[in-house]
């Protein structure tokens, strides 16, 4: 890994003394392309370096560099909200149309970055002036060999111009991939996951919630509420688990992460609001759920729906 970074590093080097980035000449610190402000405390040093290097590259806007860090095989990159997935081939073209409109200040980075070099959550930015529209993203990924097989990013569409890309939903794929992840899950993440899962799309509250740790947020991004301690916790999920797409007949599609915290990917119920999302949490030493963090695309749910989705994170 350590070698690895360094050639990562100098292959960013060579490309921006080739594009003049630089006019002194001077070796540029990579480090300072973007904020350097991720959450790394839940993941390891060899995940953090790599992604250090992957959103390095894409912030470069180098989409042929970018793609050298996926798998060859299969589609690898898929997009959870416009219905899409490319393979590493095919991913300069499928990009560069998007990048191209950009302007070279656009950057991608990790906010915060939980799990291993088998698997993780990223929870990422792409700034308005990298695609256009400014994207907060949760991403499910998957490794194999050092490379990524399986990357699938999830965002809320309702404010956010790349949804003009939505596939129809005749058209719209019903996996991402993830029948070709064949590596088992972390057991501590599937524990945890098809306890809450198991919790949540049987409308129980009270279980859900005894798996967060007594001072434990809450927050779905999509409703933009926050829901802070254990007890508000299970009122919150007592009010809303008929609702929310994450709540009843609710099913899980792929689980990632390590023990100190992962994601899964759920299927919402036929009825709900949407189909496709994902929710990525940390986990204390005891393996209780710290803080979890939910999104899904509502940019097909109407107002009225949106406010009363809102409403239930009132205690009255
Ligand atoms: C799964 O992997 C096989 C073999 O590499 C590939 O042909 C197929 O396209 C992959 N499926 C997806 C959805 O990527
Ligand atoms: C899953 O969690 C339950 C409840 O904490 C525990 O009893 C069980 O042993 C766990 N199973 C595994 C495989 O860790
Ligand atoms: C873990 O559980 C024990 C026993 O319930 C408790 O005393 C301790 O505070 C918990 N640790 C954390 C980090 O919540
Ligand atoms: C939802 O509310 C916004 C803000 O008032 C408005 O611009 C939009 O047209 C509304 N959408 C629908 C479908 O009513």
């Amino acid at each position: 890994m350590q070698i690895l970074s360094v050639i990562g590093t100098a292959v960013i080097m060579a490309f921006i003394s080739c594009a003049g980035a630089s006019p002194t000449h001077q070796a540029r610190d990579t480090s300072s392309l973007y904020p350097n402000i991720a959450d790394t405390s839940h993941a390891t040093p060899a995940l953090v370096d790599f992604l250090h290097d992957f959103f390095t590259i894409k912030s470069l806007h180098d989409i042929d560099g970018w793609a050298s860090y996926f798998a060859p095989s299969g589609d690898v990159y898929f997009d959870a909200i416009i219905g899409f997935g490319v393979d590493k081939a095919n991913m300069p073209s499928a990009f560069s149309q998007f990048i191209s409109q950009g302007k070279p200040d656009g950057r991608s980075y990790p906010l915060k970055i939980i799990g291993d070099m088998n698997s993780a959550v990223v929870f990422g930015e792409d700034t308005p002036d990298m695609f256009g529209f400014e994207t907060r993203t949760i991403a499910a990924v998957d490794f194999k060999d050092g490379k990524v097989a399986r990357w699938v990013d999830y965002w809320d569409g309702r404010h956010d111009g790349l949804i003009a890309l939505k596939s129809p939903s005749d058209e719209f794929p019903k996996t991402f991939g993830e029948s070709n992840i064949t590596t088992t899950p972390n057991p501590v993440i599937q524990n945890v996951t098809s306890q809450l899962n198991d919790a949540l799309s049987t409308g129980n509250s009270i279980v859900a919630a005894s798996l967060f740790s007594f001072d434990a947020i809450f927050e779905d991004r999509t409703t933009r509420t926050r829901i802070e301690g254990r007890n508000s916790i299970q009122q919150y999920l007592f009010r809303a688990l008929t609702s929310v797409p994450y709540g009843k007949g609710t099913t899980v599609r792929h689980v990632v992460g390590s023990s100190g915290g992962g994601a899964y990917e759920w299927i919402g119920s036929p009825t709900a609001p949407t189909q496709n999302g994902i929710s990525g949490f940390k986990l204390d030493s005891n393996g209780s759920i710290t803080k979890l963090s939910t999104v899904w695309d509502s940019s097909q749910v109407n107002n009225a729906t949106m406010e009363m989705l809102v409403q239930l994170a009132v205690q009255l």
